[in-house]
């Protein structure tokens, strides 16, 4: 009952009203993919440790961070969207599930540790499609030296030799983020010289990783990989940037990254190192490279899926079967004054789709916004013009959605479908105060 704390991993956390995260959310915590050896996300983890073997690396941190860890030690501002209800799982105000392994760093680098890697689950409410899953997967990695120490002479040091490796590889790479810009400035407290020998360190750094990853995969026809850096914006690095690489004809974005700014350094108790950190996704890397075309598949427990992977090895999926998808559609009004209300009380998509999350789980494996006027799908962004109906009279928005369900492992029935489908309409209509037309 509502009034009954959250037990977590063994602590009890009070609920209170920023209580959003669902059971269904809370059976992910403990299957801890990145460790399974033979599991595709662990075999890119060890792959990438091996690149940076001389690295601490950290892997069984707790999901549970406070809001402190996750947001305002990395300086984030307290309206920033990715605070919202809508976009992270919290236990109570106080405590959520990482949105990302950034949560960490402060607390690292105030353990004393340098050169670390660190993988674990994140957590994030998001939409229903092939690549989004509320769970998945990341890999910070952070370098910081002690410029008193002869630091900087050792960064200088490496650049010449991973700048000559690079030179020698099959890699065009594509910088126009070469020096600071105006949009993506040094730090003021950062004498310049030494901020372009960090930038530089984490640029290689993190060329060589892309190379060693991809490179053995896209090499086939002989063609040079292809990667580019973009400038970005994190609240915790400056000059940041994020890092994409051709695959497959395909433009990915895989990391984020940047120069740790002296504040965060501060906050930990070091303010007198410098260094740069980066943040990779694995889910997005390992779908390419083991072409696995649905991202539930990696939470899947079948043998098939499973035993076609081996410890060590980056290996093509071949997909077992496809089982026949089944369709339904709803369509209702949206509350009233939707949009209008305070945060967490607003008709939001993301609540939506947890309620259908909870109850199809991994059956389902799309929500989309559609037409119910014509058999077309069309991707969420174009068809809001068409589905989002406002009745002339009433006000009243409309919204219709199509449901794709398909098992990874087997073959639904009908039935089954429709009970889940009663259930969720059920739901619904009881707590999001929609009216199903
Ligand atoms: N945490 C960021 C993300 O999830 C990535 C990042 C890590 C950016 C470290 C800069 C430094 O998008």
């Amino acid at each position: 009952s509502q009034a009954e704390p959250l037990v977590v991993e063994g602590t009890s956390y009070p609920r209170d009203e920023y209580t959003n995260a669902t059971p269904t959310i809370l059976s992910k915590l403990p299957r801890r993919l990145h460790l399974q050896p033979s599991h595709p996300i662990g075999i890119l983890r060890k792959q990438i440790e091996a690149h940076f073997s001389s690295f601490a690396h950290l892997n069984s941190i707790s999901p549970i961070v406070t809001v402190q860890q996750n947001f305002d030690d990395l300086g984030f501002p307290p309206d920033h969207p990715g605070r919202a209800l809508t976009d992270s799982y919290y236990l109570n105000k106080q405590h959520m599930l990482r949105t990302h392994t950034s949560a960490h760093e402060v607390e690292s680098f105030r353990k004393g540790l340098d050169q670390f890697l660190l993988s674990a689950d994140v957590y994030r409410r998001d939409e229903i499609d092939r690549s989004h899953y509320p769970v998945f997967h990341q890999m910070e990695g952070c370098n910081v030296v002690d410029p008193a120490q002869g630091g900087i002479e050792r960064l200088e040091r490496e650049n010449a030799e991973m700048r000559s490796a690079l030179q020698r590889a099959n890699i065009v790479i594509d910088d126009p983020t070469g020096d600071e810009t105006a949009t993506n400035p040094y730090q003021s407290e950062h004498d310049p010289r030494v901020a372009r020998i960090i930038a530089e360190h984490l640029k290689n750094s993190l060329n060589g990783l892309v190379l060693r990853l991809f490179g053995p995969n896209a090499d086939k026809q002989g063609e040079p990989l292809q990667v580019r850096w973009i400038e970005a914006t994190f609240p915790w690095t400056a000059p940041s940037y994020e890092v994409e690489v051709l695959f497959n004809g395909k433009w990915l974005e895989i990391l984020g990254c940047g120069v740790v700014r002296q504040e965060a350094l501060a906050r930990s108790g070091v303010s007198h190192k410098q260094g740069w950190a980066f943040g990779l996704g694995l889910e997005r890397i390992a779908m390419v490279l083991f072409s696995i075309p649905d991202i539930r598949l990696f939470w899947s427990q079948d043998d098939r899926f499973l035993s076609q992977f081996r410890e060590g090895e980056i290996s093509t999926f071949k997909p077992y079967s496809k089982y026949p998808e089944c369709y339904k559609d709803l369509a209702f009004w949206l509350p009233e004054r939707a949009g209008e209300e305070a945060v967490g009380k607003a008709w939001h998509e993301n609540d939506f789709m947890e309620v259908v999350r909870d109850e199809a789980g991994d059956l389902v494996e799309g929500v989309q916004l559609s037409d119910p006027t014509n058999e077309n799908l069309f991707s969420s962004r174009l068809a809001r013009q068409i589905d989002e109906f406002t009745h002339p009279k009433t006000k009243r928005q409309s919204r219709c959605y199509r449901f794709t369900y398909r098992s990874m492992d087997r073959s639904l029935s009908n039935e089954e479908v429709n009970l889940i489908q009663d259930r969720l309409v059920e739901r619904v209509t009881n707590e999001m105060q929609v009216e199903v037309r």
